[in-house]
């Protein structure tokens, strides 16, 4: 049963107490009973009855709203709302029972939040230090190897520092991955907008990886033949940045002999759409939505023997979203991948 108003359970006792103190009087003073006047018995019983309700009611009533506002007190981020002062019923109870509730969730989010973020770092670290471990034992060993004596040998002298250098170029390009990383996260990116032709820049990247594309046989091109140039709005440099990632991907996890291609299109009236499309290897399912993070590999071994770190494609997000647009990929295994992302139309 609800009750729906204390004022009720108030008048109930009230009505016990005056029946218990009459049943008293009736017991103890039964033989003087008829020189009492039963009118006057009648009356002190009305006004009893009267004062009992209205102190009862309002002492549940601070009681109640004493234990509440504590409740409220302890409890600091609960806020406290339309509670009355005057009239305690069960609604407010139920107010406050809500409020447990959506404080309750709220901190149970807060801690898996936390524990989302202390198991990212924990795994960061790890990263972090398995990849700078393997170049820098390279180094190591190589330097090893030649002060036991191999440096003796000219031939292998050579050798050893030349592989020892690209370990330690190898080192300098994931702390600087690292370092962009950083500071992407930290300050934002600070944007130099421009007008220009991406087209211009495609071909600019396909120019600048086309001995990497030729070493698997792998043909970059455009979709079709744009006559007319395709302005958008953007930091020139960083775009130049996120294609040369995407297209150097494709290449890495394309197949010998494979193509690339990359068109724009009209997403919207204010938006263009570039896809890099290439027919490799393909990510799985399961894979496809982890891949923008630092660090991801799909396939471990083989993408370091390719010399990547994971770290290309979270980059590239943090670029196109600096731009407030959006990138997304679509991937079906043994047939390609297609990354796209959209850009302002100038
Ligand atoms: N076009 C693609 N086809 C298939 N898999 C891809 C493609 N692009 C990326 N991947 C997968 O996503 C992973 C993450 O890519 P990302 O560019 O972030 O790192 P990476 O290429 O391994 O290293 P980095 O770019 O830092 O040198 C890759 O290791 C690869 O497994
Ligand atoms: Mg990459």
């Amino acid at each position: 049963m609800k009750i729906k108003n204390f004022l009720l359970f108030s008048i109930l006792l009230s009505f016990v107490l005056v029946a218990c103190i009459n049943a008293a009087i009736i017991f103890f003073m039964y033989n003087t009973l008829e020189k009492v006047n039963i009118n006057a018995l009648l009356l002190f019983s009305g006004i009893l009855f009267i004062l009992l309700s209205i102190i009862l009611n309002s002492g549940i009533n601070n009681y109640i709203n004493y234990r509440i506002d504590k409740i409220y007190n302890q409890v600091n981020s609960l806020k406290k709302r339309r509670i009355s002062r005057i009239n305690v019923n069960a609604d407010e109870f139920d107010f406050l029972a809500r409020d447990i509730l959506k404080y309750s969730y709220k901190k149970k989010r807060e801690i898996s939040k936390l524990n989302y973020r202390e198991n990212y770092r924990r795994d960061f670290l790890g990263n972090v230090a398995h990849e700078l471990k393997t170049p820098l034992f390279t180094v190591q060993g190589y330097l090893l190897t030649l002060i036991e004596g191999a440096a003796e040998n000219r031939e292998i002298r050579e050798k050893y520092l030349k592989r020892a250098n690209l370990a330690i170029e190898r080192l300098s390009e994931i702390v600087s991955d690292l370092d962009l990383i950083t500071k992407l996260e930290t300050n934002g990116l600070k944007l130099k907008m421009d007008t220009f032709n991406i087209l211009k820049v495609i071909q600019k990247v396909f120019d600048l990886l086309e001995m990497q594309a030729k070493k698997k046989n792998i043909k970059l091109t455009l979709d079709k033949f744009y006559d007319i140039p395709e302005f958008v709005l953007a930091d020139e440099t960083k775009m130049e940045q996120v294609l040369i990632n995407l297209v150097m991907n494709s290449i890495k996890y394309g197949k010998v002999g494979g193509t690339t291609i990359v068109s724009v299109d009209y997403e919207d009236e204010d938006k263009l759409i570039v896809k890099v499309t290439d027919n490799g290897e393909g990510v799985a399912e399961a894979d496809v939505p982890r891949l923008f993070e630092r660090f991801y590999r799909v396939d471990k071994s083989r993408s370091r023997d390719q010399g990547g770190s994971g770290l290309g494609l979270a980059i590239v997000k943090h670029i196109i979203e600096a731009h407030e647009q959006t990138i997304d990929v679509t991937s079906t295994v043994g047939q390609g991948s297609t990354f796209y992302f959209t850009l302002e139309k100038a």
